[in-house]
């Protein structure tokens, strides 16, 4: 394998949700190894800076205005990508929101805001995105689940459900996609110090992930990116339909007793 197989330059990567935590270390990270960045965000006044700044750099980073709920919103970012871009080899899929509430006060329209971002946004976005990589051949598209959606656990019914039905998406994807050269890989973040995390996990909420992480802390940001990259890597081409944690061991802890640490 040549060497270009671990880099990414003259790529485009669409980063949705890129304007915060994760999604914007990721931008970080693959504008570091020579990829186009198109930051797909509702946050237009975080998006915009965050664009500027990478250009003061003299980096590519473009912020375009994308509700990924909406289905009109995504048509007329589209749009604006067939025009300008002559291809998109990446899509990593972070726009998401969070919730914790019991089930048994979860509204409908609690159900209906966190499944239409988190699962029919996964849906819209890679459709669209797909037909542009099926017109070249090629494609690397990660969408991002969570351990909520590989474990059961208090306030999460919605949420949840949500990234349990994105992990189900992804697997339908890696198998209908192949015959284009596109690959569909899924993350699956545990706990990590982002502004999403901030509004969904109060003090009692941290005790008890921390009682269950084998590393005793929470993940930050970059630390998810670096897997993200893995994934968009032209060399990852076998890698498909995977459902990928990032939780410092949680996903495979069951009872830990500190005495044995
Ligand atoms: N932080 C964690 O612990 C954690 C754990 C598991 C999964 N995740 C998932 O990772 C992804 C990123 O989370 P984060 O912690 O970085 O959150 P964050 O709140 O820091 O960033 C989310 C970004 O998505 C954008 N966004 C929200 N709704 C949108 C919409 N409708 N259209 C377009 N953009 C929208 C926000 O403006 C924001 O920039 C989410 O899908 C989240 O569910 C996070």
């Amino acid at each position: 394998m040549d060497q270009n197989h671990f880099f990414l330059s003259g790529q485009t990567a669409v980063v949705t949700g890129g304007a915060s935590g994760i999604g914007l270390a990721t931008v970080q990270m693959l504008s570091s190894v020579g990829a186009n960045v198109i930051i797909a965000d509702v946050n237009k006044k975080k998006g915009s800076d965050i664009s500027d700044q990478f250009k003061l750099q003299g980096k590519q980073v473009d912020y375009i205005y994308c509700d990924v709920s909406s289905e009109n919103s995504i048509l007329k970012f589209i749009e604006i990508i067939n025009k300008n871009y002559s291809a998109i080899e990446i899509l990593i899929h972070y726009a998401g929101i969070g919730l914790e509430k019991k089930f048994i006060n979860t509204t409908l329209d609690d159900w209906n805001k966190i499944i239409s971002v988190n699962l029919t946004g996964s849906f819209l976005m890679t459709k669209e995105i797909s037909k542009i990589m099926i017109s070249k051949k090629y494609g690397r598209i990660i969408t991002v689940s969570s351990v909520a959606g590989l474990r059961g656990g208090t306030g999460r019914a919605a949420y949840g459900a949500s990234k349990g039905g994105v992990i189900a998406l992804t697997k339908v994807l890696a198998i209908e996609l192949s015959p284009y050269n596109i690959t569909v890989n899924t993350l699956c973040p545990g706990a990590i110090e982002t502004e999403l995390v901030k509004n969904m996990h109060d003090k009692e909420t941290r005790r008890a992930f921390l009682e269950q992480i084998p590393q005793r802390r929470y993940g930050f940001p970059e630390e998810v990116a670096s897997a993200a990259l893995f994934f968009t890597l032209p060399g990852s081409s076998y890698i498909n339909g995977t459902i990928f944690p990032i939780d410092g061991g949680f996903s495979s802890s069951g009872i830990i007793k500190n005495e044995f640490l």
